[in-house]
């Protein structure tokens, strides 16, 4: 039975997908048979960052309506035959999702996979709460400013509302040597952020670069950012 891990933040575009999909590789190139599942309807970015965007001609939406098959929806990179896309709608809405449908899809990938990332929708809506209840381990993923550790903190409140106890964070886009007495430093968000630090992830356009290239910072593997997310994984996984 596989593991599900759900990425969530309090701010827009603090790095969850980014992080979804350096994660993914790290574990799938480790030879975890690792799923991706992006949960961002009608907003989806996973597919860009893996540069798979072209073979996705399926979603779950399609899926739960019936119209396809699931290994239809699930496109495998091109790459890493471990590692494996399962996206969401791009443009439309998927009406009348309930909680028992995103329950039923996530146990159902459960038992397919050894890992199952889900790439969630910013902030505390509905979605999250569904998908909250049936993860495993929430990854918070916080930027250096004071809003985005104070949102960060209310979204561990809600995924520990849903009885997510194993709640980890993740500092990403530290700027190396910034010593701005008004921005936080990594300790302030760590006293403040009231789950474990798992991984500090360093402002580097290198990540940037890579998700418009479709192909994630870490498949660069002789690289610090591959033994960063190594680590990072280690420690999420157990
Ligand atoms: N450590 C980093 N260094 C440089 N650029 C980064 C870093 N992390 C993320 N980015 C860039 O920041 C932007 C936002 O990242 P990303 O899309 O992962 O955020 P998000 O939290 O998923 O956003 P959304 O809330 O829209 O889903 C992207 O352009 C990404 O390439
Ligand atoms: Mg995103």
């Amino acid at each position: 039975m596989g593991k599900i891990i759900l990425t969530a933040s309090g701010k827009g575009g603090c790095g969850k997908s980014t992080f979804a999909v350096n994660l993914g590789y790290t574990l799938a190139a480790a030879g975890l048979d690792t799923l991706l599942v992006d949960f961002n309807i009608g907003l989806r970015n996973l597919d860009l960052y893996l540069g798979l965007q072209d073979r996705v001609l399926f979603d779950f939406g399609d899926y739960l309506a019936g119209t396809c098959k699931l290994r239809k929806a699930v496109v495998t990179d091109g790459e890493l035959d471990k590692l494996h896309l399962l996206s969401c709608p791009q443009i439309r809405d998927i009406k009348g999702l309930s909680r028992q449908h995103v329950s039923g899809l996530l146990s159902e990938l459960r038992d397919l996979y050894d890992a199952v990332i889900i790439d969630a929708p910013t902030g505390i809506g509905e979605l999250i709460r569904d998908l909250a209840s049936c993860a495993d381990a929430g990854v918070l993923i916080v930027t250096p400013n004071f809003s985005s550790i104070r949102n960060a903190e209310t979204v561990s409140k809600r995924l520990e509302g849903q009885g997510l106890a194993k709640r980890f964070h993740v500092i990403n886009r530290v700027r190396a040597g910034s010593t701005d007495p008004s921005l936080p430093r990594v300790e302030d968000i760590e006293k403040a952020v009231t789950v474990p630090l798992i991984g500090i992830i360093p402002e580097d356009e290198n990540i940037d670069i890579g998700n418009n290239a479709g192909r994630p910072v870490v498949s660069a593997r002789d690289s610090y950012i591959a033994r960063n997310f190594e680590g990072i994984a280690a420690r999420l996984m157990g």
